[in-house]
């Protein structure tokens, strides 16, 4: 097919360019959220909601989903403890400071909302489905599609939507009265609230960032990022038509995080600048890094603030440690057989391990 013949038909089955605006704004503006406003979901709208879940795709067009709806304040506080044992016993998987940071999180609105919504999916349901056979998990998949379409109609009815999923299946399915093949897929909270943000909460806490596009997009066979043939896809995946701006789009997340920096956190300032003064290296040997480590606590307001992504920045320089071969020997994950790790005091951190220890993706070196 010639390129001529492709755009002729290009837009025959399109909506609208409004129709277009609005799903694609239900998308990008749909977000988790966690705190809400008390005042009830209408019927008619919750039906809307839910009329739009029940029409997902479904293998075989099972449509394995039902939707529990709980408003019994009692019913939700058993399930909001269930989820404060759970939330405590996830923290034990993270080291400190990543665990007091995710502590600090806030993950649900259970008792807050003004109602609950399980999406449950049974197996069971339609007999020989035609299409599982060899993945009998496309009965969950298309549970979560159902999700998915809930979600999105309730971004554009105002209504915002929290998903918890710390909470242990066989218990929920005890609190809820469900029989033991149903599995509970969804723990939802439905409900109003004042903002939807423009930005993932996980993101704007900095615990997590949203991978680039063009990172998660792979031509031909696994993991293969570019390919001469898949150019124009290539360019056009680092400026997605119709969502943002594509100034804003390579800037945003360095506009996002300039914008979220307040007046520096005093106190996270003064416990750093105390610490750097423990550290066995000559003060302010460091030069404008330890300016930089100040800066970071002070905005963070942590001492020692964690980095959702760790990095080795390395810059050039001419120092000392270079000419004794050691600067080069930390970068490169296999030292020379035979020869010694350099070893760095421990109080110096992190530095004292290898690249090769940590998980990080060397981007270049020297
Ligand atoms: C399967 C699934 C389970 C999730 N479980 C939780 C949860 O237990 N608590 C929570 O706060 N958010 C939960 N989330 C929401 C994610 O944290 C959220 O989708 C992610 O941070 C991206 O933010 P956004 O949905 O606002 O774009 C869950 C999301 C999914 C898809």
């Amino acid at each position: 097919m010639t390129s001529a013949q492709t755009s002729d038909v290009s837009g025959t089955n399109a909506l609208s360019p409004e129709r277009r605006r609005g799903v694609y704004e239900a998308i990008f503006g749909r977000r988790d959220l966690r705190a809400f406003r008390p005042e009830p979901i209408p019927d008619e709208v919750l039906a809307r909601i839910l009329d739009a879940a029940h029409h997902a795709g479904s293998v075989g067009f099972m449509q394995p989903w039902d939707f529990l709806a709980i408003k019994a304040l009692a019913t939700r506080t058993a399930v909001q403890s269930l989820f404060e044992r759970e939330r405590q016993a996830a923290a034990c998987f993270y080291d400190e400071p990543r665990r007091a940071d995710y502590l600090a999180l806030k993950l649900e609105g259970i008792v807050e909302a003004p109602l609950n919504l399980c999406i449950t999916c049974d197996p069971t349901r339609g007999g020989e489905v035609l299409g599982r056979n060899s993945i009998p998990e496309t009965d969950v998949y298309s549970t979560c599609c159902a999700v998915q379409n809930l979600w999105l109609a309730a971004r554009a009815e105002g209504v915002g939507v929290g998903w918890v999923s710390i909470l242990k299946p066989a218990r929920l399915r005890a609190i809820l009265g469900m029989p033991p093949h149903i599995i509970p897929v969804a723990y939802l909270c439905p409900g109003y609230v004042d903002a939807f943000p423009a930005r993932p909460t996980l993101a704007t806490a900095g615990w997590r960032q949203r991978l680039a596009l063009h990172e998660v997009v792979a031509y031909e066979s696994w993991g293969r990022r570019d390919d001469p043939h898949w150019q124009g896809l290539c360019q056009a995946l680092t400026t997605p038509a119709g969502s943002v701006a594509p100034m804003r789009r390579g800037l945003g997340r360095v506009l996002d995080t300039i914008a979220a920096i307040a007046a520096p956190d005093e106190a996270a300032l003064a416990a750093a600048r105390a610490r750097q003064d423990t550290l066995t290296k000559p003060p302010g040997s460091l030069g404008r890094l330890e300016a930089v480590a100040l800066q970071l606590a002070g905005i963070t307001g942590q001492e020692r603030p964690s980095l959702a992504r760790q990095a080795i920045i390395v810059m050039a320089g001419d120092h000392g440690v270079v000419t004794e071969g050691c600067a080069g020997r930390l970068l490169h994950p296999q030292p020379d057989p035979g020869t010694p790790a350099p070893r760095l005091p421990d109080n110096h951190g992190g530095w004292s391990k290898r690249p090769a220890q940590r998980p990080c993706r060397r981007l270049a070196d020297d």
